[in-house]
Order: structure tokens, then sequence, then C-alpha cells
């Protein structure tokens, strides 16, 4: 594959302001959210859901890519419409999650290591032969006592690294996402030092594997205060501090930043993002974008309900959440495009 072919994909997903919708649930995951609202736990039912989201009309104004999962990305509409197909025809780029999930690290008690490896190569050819143009592979990395380990920052940083190389291999612009959680009650500043030395280690390690920085996306968390820190930040106070850690610690050469949503609200992801760009868009040297899921999908799930008469409702629901961080990327998102449909 042509690294230019690489280079471009990776600048469209994040050209005309517009950004991803992850949709890559595993299906535990999925099973999981559905059940927060009693929607019944089948392939059936998930493959309904995701076909609630990709036929929303107009979808494709805001939304440049969708992450899928492996079972999405073998399923059909009803009237047999491969996914991939009807999403390539709404414009959108299809994606594909290709890590197998972020287990207990040996040796690293309360860490996780996040495995998929073996046999990747034939995986994402396959995957780039049913349509696929981008991936993702996310670590996690939870902050506390001792935490996170060195040894589990470059564990993690090393596999991210080694998963980007082969992405870039099989033609697929790699998105790397190391994830700081929220979950804690660590401080704003203490996030703030973990997420500069994840990043810091995962760009060495993305250069010792001999990645392509121009053909990347870079997925990671905002810097904010835990969940349970008694201080919670302002909008604009987060989106300073995100913006100075990443200038820190992101090559000039990434041509995209797309936040994960980790557990935020829908309003308060596009309000932070907005902030962001609002302060700092004139002079990033990458774009500032979006890869939310459940700041996207949250409430759109909670209406749909698992009943074809809600699909609409729900559609709309969708629609107006991608506006919103479509808006937010151009620093004109405000609250009442909350109430309003734009
Ligand atoms: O890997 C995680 C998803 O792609 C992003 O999910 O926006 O709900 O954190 P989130």
């Amino acid at each position: 594959m042509n690294l230019q072919d690489i280079i471009k994909t990776a600048g469209i997903l994040v050209a005309d302001d517009k950004g991803l919708l992850a949709m890559d649930e595993s299906n535990d995951t999925c099973n999981s959210r559905f059940a927060e609202f009693g929607i019944p736990q089948t392939q059936d039912y998930r493959r309904s859901y995701r076909e609630m989201i990709i036929t929303t009309p107009g979808l494709g104004e805001s939304i440049s890519g969708v992450i899928l999962y492996d079972e999405t990305i073998r399923q059909q509409m009803k009237d047999d419409t491969p996914f991939v197909k009807a999403i390539t025809d709404a414009g959108i780029i299809p994606g594909i999650k290709v890590d197998t999930g972020a287990k207990d690290m040996a040796g690293h008690q309360g860490e996780k290591i996040t495995e998929g490896l073996d046999g990747l190569r034939d995986r994402l050819h396959e995957y780039f032969l049913m349509g696929a143009r981008f991936a993702k592979w996310r670590a996690v990395l939870t902050v506390g006592y001792g935490k996170p380990s060195r040894g589990c920052i470059e564990a993690n940083a090393n596999t991210l690294a080694r998963y980007a190389a082969l992405c870039q291999e099989a033609g697929l612009v790699p998105i790397v996402e190391p994830e700081v959680l929220m979950d804690g009650s660590q401080t704003i500043e203490q996030c703030f030092e973990v997420t500069e030395e994840v990043l810091r280690t995962v760009f060495n390690q993305l250069y010792r594997q001999r990645v392509t920085i121009e053909g990347l996306l870079l997925k990671p968390n905002m810097v904010l205060p835990g969940l349970t820190c008694p201080k919670q930040e302002s909008v604009d106070e987060v989106a300073d501090v995100t913006i100075e850690c990443l200038l820190r610690a992101v090559p000039a050469a990434v041509p995209g930043i797309v936040f994960l949503s980790g557990g935020q609200s829908g309003e308060l992801a596009s309000a932070r993002l907005n902030a962001m760009n609002v302060r700092f868009k004139s002079h990033l040297p990458w774009a500032l974008s979006f890869s939310f899921a459940r700041a996207i999908q949250q409430q759109a799930m909670e209406i749909w309900n698992g009943k074809e008469s809600n699909q609409q409702a729900a559609q709309q629901a969708l629609l107006n959440r991608v506006r919103c961080n479509r808006a937010a990327r151009k620093g004109k998102y405000n609250e009442t495009m909350e109430k309003t449909q734009i």
C-alpha cells in the first residue's frame, strides 16, 4: 500500500470539521449498555441498533468515519445490503477496532495490557479487503497509588506502536488510543503528569517501530480531574490544561487528534472540545476533533430502546449530537444547540 494513500485517508478523516463515530463496542460492552436500558442483549438487537445508527439521514455531513466491531463489519442491513457498503455509500469511511481487549497484566496488580497482536497481520489484511481503511487499538492506564507503573506504560506503548506499524503495512490508518481513565480521585495536575508521560512514551515507541507519524491519528483522553476529585475545573481550564499537555507531547506532524469521551456527558464533551477550538484552533499544528462513543450514542440508545417505532426520534437525537460536535470543531457550539434542532 502506498503510504501517500494512508496519509491522504488520515487527512480526510479530520477534514471539513467532521469527526469520528465510535460504534465499536465489543459484544459484552454493547450488551451491558443495552442492559442499562432493558434492551434485549442479542445479536439481532445489536445489528438493528447499528443499522439505526448508520441509516441516520445526514450522518455523513458531520461524520467522516465510523469505527466498527468484528461482528458489525460482517453484518448486513435488513434489506441485505452489507453495512460496509451502506456506510461507504453515505460518504463515510469504515474503520475497525482490532485489539482483543485490555487484560490483567501479569506482575502489575490493578493494571491492564491490551492484547491482539497474534495473527493481527492476517486480520488487518482481511479487514482491508472488506473495505476498512482505518483501525483502532485502545490501551487503558489507571491512575492511582503507584499507577500507572512504568512497566505498564512501556508495555502498552510498545504494543500500540507494533499495532500501528502493522496497520500501515496493511494500508490502514492506525488510530492510536492510549486512554488515561477518569476513574478515581486524582487531581487534574496528576492527570496531566500521567498523560504527558504516556504520550511521550507512545510517540517514542512509534518512532522506534518506524511508524509514519503523518499517517496516524491520536485518540487521547482530555486532561481532566478524576470523577471523584473534589475540585472539578471549569470548561475553559480543562481546555487550557489539555492543550498545554498535548503541545508538549504530540509531534506537529500528527494530522489530527480525535478525543475519546471516556464517560463524559455528551454536552460536556462538546463544550470542552469547543473551548479548545475557540481558544487555540488558529495556532495548533493538528486538527482537534472527536471520536466519541458514549458521548454521541448515549441519548440515542436510550430513546431507541430496541423499538423500531422509536427509530426516527433516536436518529434525530444522534444527528443533533454529531452536529453539536461538528460545531465544536469550529468553535461554534453553544448550549442552545442542545435544545433546538440545528
Ligand atoms: O475506545 C473507546 C471508544 O472508541 C471511545 O469511547 O467515547 O465512550 O470513551 P468513549
